[in-house]
């Protein structure tokens, strides 16, 4: 009897297991799509769609055997996932937010970091925040980023001129772009999201720059996985008994919450003085804009009651600033390291743009830092009128999309459109199906790659760097607008990149002071892509990596020397 009672939860336990693991997944209906077979019990194939060196050919493979509905395995018999490579079906996810959520593991692991901002919210709070922050990107405020852009660029310049003085006597400098971009985005957020300055260019110790540095770091290695699952699952026992990682996270928290709490009492201040002299502030940055959005709230209180889900504390007004620092600032970054590359293997392009970006800066003084406010914004908008530099700046975030891919999870059962037919499981097509169903829990992969690279919509060279085919694009690349351009590279839907005209402005820029005034030619080392995830593959970046070392960190070094022509 005694021991009928305690084997009997055991029991019971082990029944649950089994059914869950083994029998359960049986009758799951994304059975009945086709999809690669799995090896071993515990196979997977998450580094099939997830490794940027194989993505583009796996992909090809299922579009070919499988068709472009594929189930794939996740992390276990339990866990059978879904890819679509299916450009409707994309387009159905992305829009569907009520249905297709970002996973609630991934959620928490960033709102355990950064604090839940627009990035990890979801439903209402998601689409507060996301009203909230979007003036922060309109057209005024742009120009105060064309400004920061070019005193960071050449700020940046200086540096390289520096390391380019050799007393040797060499000519050229091995540079990490990489390392150094980070520093300049890094850099234009903290003036554009908070008027901070971290000045990181030229100096990596300042202390809030050092706490998000190590903080971003963290969402890369989150330790080992055992605290990983700790983490998401029993956050209070992870919180009980620290290790390095929650020590970690937890002084930097603190130097966050000090210093940005420090700026935003100050912007708040200026606000409200701003109010009784009558004189409003005007400050751009987001900080200023999210702090009077708050004042004017608070004004209203006074003759309707707004509902608490409509006020925005001084920690929603700091979990923003963070998800800025977070999602603006690698993309941007990765970007361009990736383009000079892509410019130091074509020379020929290179000195195309150079030739076009040069005829731009001869009507110009030729001494950037004597540029007057309006001459900026005029150069600025001779930039954006350039056709090459356009072309190249949307063929590489065609090619190399810095962000790889995504994930979605079903939170009910759902019928998704597709384009082309769905295969069905041994193999034959049925010509006219042309939908599936996705059950509740289902994990979906959102390759931007896939899309970006595929051969049926940009054709046999979709694989290479050819900034000219933006003359004349296949009709079938027409068809699809998305967010920008007809590459996924911002995403689509309501929660596509908000930051996509920030991010073009930063960009264009940079290429512009970089071009003009440095050539760039790869060193005899193989710089190789790969694919860190974040937070559990929510957040995929491909980052560049030498070749068989990648324990020494990401790096992308360069031979940059002076141009000197004229
Ligand atoms: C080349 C640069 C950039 C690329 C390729 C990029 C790409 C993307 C993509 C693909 C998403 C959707 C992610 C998902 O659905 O899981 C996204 C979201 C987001 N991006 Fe960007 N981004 C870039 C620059 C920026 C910049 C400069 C900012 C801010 C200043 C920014 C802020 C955001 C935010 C806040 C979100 C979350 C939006 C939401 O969930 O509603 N991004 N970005
Ligand atoms: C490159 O230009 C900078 C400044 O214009 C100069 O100080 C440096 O000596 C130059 N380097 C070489 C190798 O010519």
């Amino acid at each position: 009897m005694f021991l009928a009672c305690v084997l009997s939860p055991f029991v019971a336990l082990t029944a649950y297991i089994f059914y869950r693991v083994l029998v359960k997944p049986r009758f799951n209906v994304l059975r009945h799509l086709p999809g690669p077979p799995v090896q071993k019990l515990f196979g997977n194939h998450l580094q099939h769609v997830l490794n940027p060196t194989v993505t583009p050919k796996v992909y090809e493979l299922f579009v070919q055997r499988y068709g472009r509905t594929v189930r794939i395995r996740g992390l276990g018999p339990w866990d059978e996932r879904l890819i679509t490579l299916d450009p409707v079906s994309f387009a159905h996810i992305a829009k569907n937010t009520a249905i297709y959520e970002k996973p609630w593991p991934s959620r928490r692991l960033i709102t355990s970091l950064i604090g839940c901002g627009m990035l990890s919210a979801e439903g209402q709070v998601h689409k507060r925040q996301r009203r909230v922050a979007l003036p922060a990107f309109s057209a005024q405020n742009m120009r105060s980023l064309v400004h920061i852009s070019f005193t960071k660029g050449i700020q940046l310049r200086d540096v390289w001129k520096g390391l380019i003085d050799d007393p040797s006597g060499s000519t050229s400098a091995r540079i990490d772009v990489c390392q150094f971009l980070s520093r300049v985005t890094f850099d234009v957020i903290g003036l554009a999201g908070f008027d901070y300055s971290f000045n990181s260019i030229q100096d990596e110790t300042n202390e809030l720059f050092v706490a998000y540095r190590d903080m971003f770091e963290l969402a890369i290695s989150q330790g080992t996985m055992f605290r990983t699952l700790l983490s998401i699952y029993l956050p209070a026992v992870n919180q009980a008994f620290p290790d390095a990682t929650v020590r970690t996270v937890r002084r930097c928290q603190e130097v966050i919450h000090r210093v940005a709490g420090r700026l935003i009492q100050e912007k708040k201040q200026k606000i409200a003085e701003g109010e009784k002299l009558g004189e409003p502030y005007d400050g751009k940055d987001l900080l200023t804009l999210l702090c009077k959005f708050r004042y004017r709230l608070l004004l209203c209180i006074f003759l309707i009651d707004l509902p608490p889900e409509h006020r925005i504390s001084d920690d929603d007004i700091l979990n923003n600033i963070n998800t800025f620092m977070f999602a603006g600032s690698d993309t941007s970054s990765l970007s361009m390291t990736w383009t000079l590359l892509l410019l130091a293997q074509n020379s020929d392009i290179q000195d195309r743009l150079r030739a076009e970006l040069l005829s731009v800066a001869h009507q110009f003084p030729r001494d950037l830092s004597e540029l007057s406010e309006d001459q900026i914004q005029s150069l600025h908008a001779a930039l954006s009128a350039l056709p090459f530099l356009h072309n190249v700046t949307r063929e590489s975030l065609r090619l190399i999309p810095p962000l790889h891919s995504t994930l979605r999870v079903a939170t009910q059962d759902d019928e998704v459109p597709t384009m082309y037919p769905v295969h069905n499981q041994d193999g034959t097509v049925n010509e006219k199906r042309h939908s599936f169903v996705v059950p509740k829990g289902t994990f979906v992969h959102l390759s931007v790659e896939a899309f970006n690279l595929d051969k049926a919509v940009w054709g046999e060279d979709a694989w290479e760097f050819k900034p000219d085919r933006w003359d004349n694009l296949p009709e079938a690349v027409q068809q699809h607008p998305w967010h920008f351009s007809n590459i996924l590279t911002f995403s689509a839907g309501p929660r596509a990149c908000p930051g996509l005209r920030f991010a073009l402005i930063e960009i264009k820029t940079l290429y512009y002071i970089l071009l003009t005034h440095f050539v760039f030619k790869e060193t005899e080392d193989k710089i190789t892509k790969h694919n860190v995830w974040l937070l559990i593959a929510l957040r995929v970046l491909t980052r560049p990596y030498l070749a068989g070392k990648f324990k020494e960190g990401t790096q992308c070094p360069l031979l940059v020397s002076n141009y000197t022509g004229t």
